[in-house]
C-alpha cells in the first residue's frame, strides 16, 4: 500500500506521450525550461539502441543481442545552450546527436521498440531520470508503463498529414534530406507499428488529458499544457 506521505516525497513527474511529430519534443523542452525540471527523451534511448546495433552489426532479428545492447550501452545526455540542440547525446563517448535525428534512426527505433527484453533493459535507466526538482518524460509509454503514478499525464496528438508536414520542416531546417511523401509514409508505418505492438503499445493512459494540436500553434499548445499542469500540480 502506498501512503499519501510517500507520494508527496517523490519529485513530480509530467508525462507527455503521443505519436511521432505531435510536438512532444518542443513542448517538453519549453515546459522543462519554465519549471526547471529534468527531461527524459525516451525515444532517444530506442534510437540509440538502433544506432548501437548498426555500429556493432547486430541484426534487428537478434533479440538477445539487442537486449544486451539496451542493458549495456553507455549513454550520456549533456545539456547545452544551443536552442536548436538543447541536449547533446553521447554513445560510448561519441557525439551522435545528429545521427539520431534522421528518419532512418526513427524507423530503426520502432523496430527494436516492440521487443519486451529491450524495453525491460532500459526500464531502470529511464526511472533513474526522476530526480529533484522533477521530470518531464517524453515518449510513447511514459504514462502507461514507466511512470504509471505520474502527477500529470498528457497525450499529445495531431493528424498524420500535419505531423508529416511538421517533421518535414524540422528535418529540412536541420539539412537532413527527406521527401514529404516519403515522410508521410514513414509516419504512418511508425504509427502502425507503435500502436499495434503487443508490448507497451502507444495509447493514452486512462487518466491522461488528450490534446489534439492539429489546428494549434506551438504557443497555443504550450498554453493549454501549462493550464493542465497548473490545475493538477
Ligand atoms: O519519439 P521518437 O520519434 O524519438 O521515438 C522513436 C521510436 O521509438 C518510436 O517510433 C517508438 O517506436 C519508440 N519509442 C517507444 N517508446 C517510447 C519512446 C519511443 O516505443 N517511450
Amino acid at each position: 500500500m502506498r501512503t499519501q506521505a510517500s507520494k508527496t516525497e517523490k519529485p513530480p513527474v509530467i508525462t507527455i506521450d503521443g505519436p511521432s511529430g505531435s510536438g512532444k519534443g518542443a513542448i517538453t523542452h519549453k515546459l522543462a525550461q519554465k519549471l526547471g525540471f529534468h527531461i527524459l527523451d525516451s525515444g532517444a534511448l530506442y534510437r540509440l539502441i538502433g544506432l548501437a546495433a548498426r555500429k556493432s552489426q547486430t541484426s534487428f532479428d537478434d533479440e538477445p543481442g539487442l537486449a544486451r545492447i539496451s542493458r549495456e550501452m553507455v549513454v550520456k545526455f549533456v545539456p547545452s545552450d544551443d536552442p536548436e540542440e538543447p541536449l547533446h547525446i553521447l554513445l560510448e563517448g561519441e557525439e551522435v546527436t545528429k545521427s539520431l535525428r534522421t528518419d532512418q534512426a526513427g524507423q530503426d527505433a520502432s523496430r527494436v521498440a516492440p521487443i519486451a527484453a529491450v524495453r525491460a533493459g532500459i526500464g531502470e535507466l529511464q526511472r533513474g531520470f526522476l530526480t529533484a526538482p522533477g521530470l518531464i518524460a517524453d515518449g510513447r509509454d511514459m504514462g502507461t508503463v514507466v511512470f504509471p503514478d505520474a502527477d500529470v499525464k498528457i497525450y499529445l496528438t495531431a493528424s498524420a498529414e500535419i505531423r508529416a508536414n511538421r517533421r518535414y520542416k524540422q528535418l529540412k531546417d536541420k539539412d537532413i534530406s527527406v521527401t514529404l511523401p516519403g515522410l508521410f509514409q514513414s509516419i504512418k508505418d511508425r504509427d502502425e507499428r507503435d500502436m499495434n505492438r503487443e508490448v507497451a503499445p502507444l495509447r493514452p493512459a486512462i487518466d491522461a488529458v488528450v490534446v489534439d494540436s492539429s489546428l494549434m500553434s506551438l504557443d497555443e499548445v504550450f498554453e493549454a499544457v501549462i493550464a493542465i499542469v497548473r490545475e493538477k500540480v
